[in-house]
């Protein structure tokens, strides 16, 4: 059975494009929740300017006061040297660095131009110099919102750039779900050919319903590594038109369901998948949740009972 492995995201991307601040006690409680549920990796928080991302300004705090898991990685999302600091200090067992594959992106999101950003990036890996893993986020991989198609062959330059300085993975990210399941597949094809010695994540987001059909294609293509967030929540702050990542109770739903081994307990996580309504404020976009598994089965109406009587 193929091993998934499954990164939770729902207290960084999910959360930090919510409007009404989500209480910190809240957010430990839901990490705590999430550490039972078997993920291999979990994106507790970001170090970002308290400015640029307020909902996530709690972020040493929450890192001090989680229940960390054995087997559980806890990740944090880091754009500069202050925040790559602040993640050694949190004691993170990984920095997710971030850049854009788009230059409009990149000063929208990070208010530099991608070299600065490569350049304090660059500067944060020697600074780590092998102590904790380095994973790179690379957002708009698969187009950008303000500026359109994004090359394939730029994406893998920025990996290839990454790979050099020793990276231990690299997340491909559809920031604004623009992907679809053809370009998903030319780009882990030539990935895998690449960068087969780095760990590969796809980081996909629904806006245009298809997200799900992008696992597929990924996961067809022999991409083990997937970001999700419980309910579907997310969105980068500063991508128009952005909106929730795949949902991860119906992408494990699914890969369960064809019999990938995802090492997730379902029925936990979908306990705490049904929480999150009331944690947000609101109704979320996951589906399985509210439907319930293939598995949980109605009882059929009286009628048809009573037919079935009829007829024996
Ligand atoms: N952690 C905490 N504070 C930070 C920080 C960090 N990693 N980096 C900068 N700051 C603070 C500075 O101390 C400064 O504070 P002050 O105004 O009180 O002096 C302020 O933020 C501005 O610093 P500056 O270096 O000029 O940053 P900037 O305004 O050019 O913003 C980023 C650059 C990268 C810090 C900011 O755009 C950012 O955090 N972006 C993250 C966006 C994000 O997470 N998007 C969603 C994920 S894809
Ligand atoms: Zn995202």
């Amino acid at each position: 059975m193929t091993r998934i492995f499954f990164n939770e995201v729902a207290t960084r991307d999910g959360f930090q494009i919510e409007p009404a601040f989500i209480d910190t006690d809240a957010k430990i409680a839901l990490v705590d929740a999430l550490s039972d549920c078997g993920y291999a990796k979990i994106e507790v928080t970001s170090f970002t300017s308290p400015k640029a991302i307020p909902m996530l300004r709690d972020a040493d705090e929450v890192m001090g006061r989680i229940r960390r898991v054995p087997g559980v990685e806890y990740t944090v999302l880091v754009p500069n040297l202050r925040g790559a600091e602040r993640a050694l200090e949190a004691k993170a067992d990984e920095l997710n660095l971030v850049m854009s594959t788009s230059e409009t992106h990149n000063l929208a999101n990070l208010r530099m131009p991608m070299a600065i950003s490569f350049a304090a990036l660059s500067e944060v890996i020697q600074r780590v110099d092998g102590q904790t893993p380095i994973n790179v986020s690379l957002s708009c991989s698969f187009g950008c919102p303000m500026e359109g198609d994004v090359p394939q062959a730029n994406v893998l330059g920025w990996v290839e750039r990454f790979a050099d300085l020793g990276v231990r993975g690299v997340t491909i990210c559809d920031t604004t779900g623009m992907a679809h399941p053809a370009q998903v597949n030319r780009m882990v094809e030539a990935l895998q050919q690449r960068f087969a010695q780095l760990q590969l994540t796809l980081h996909f987001h629904n806006t245009r319903g298809m997200g799900l059909a992008n696992v597929l294609a990924a996961v067809q293509g022999g991409i083990t590594r997937f970001d999700g967030s419980l309910g579907g929540l997310g969105g980068c702050p500063y991508a128009p038109g952005a909106s929730g990542n795949i949902c991860s109770e119906d992408a494990i739903h699914m890969l369960d369901e064809m019999g990938y081994d995802t090492g997730i307990n379902l029925d936990k996580l979908l306990a705490v998948a049904r929480q999150m309504p009331q944690i947000v404020g609101h109704d979320v976009p996951g589906q399985v949740a509210k439907a319930g598994r293939v598995t949980d089965l109605h009882p059929a109406p009286e009628f048809v009972n009573e037919l079935r009587q009829g007829a024996s």
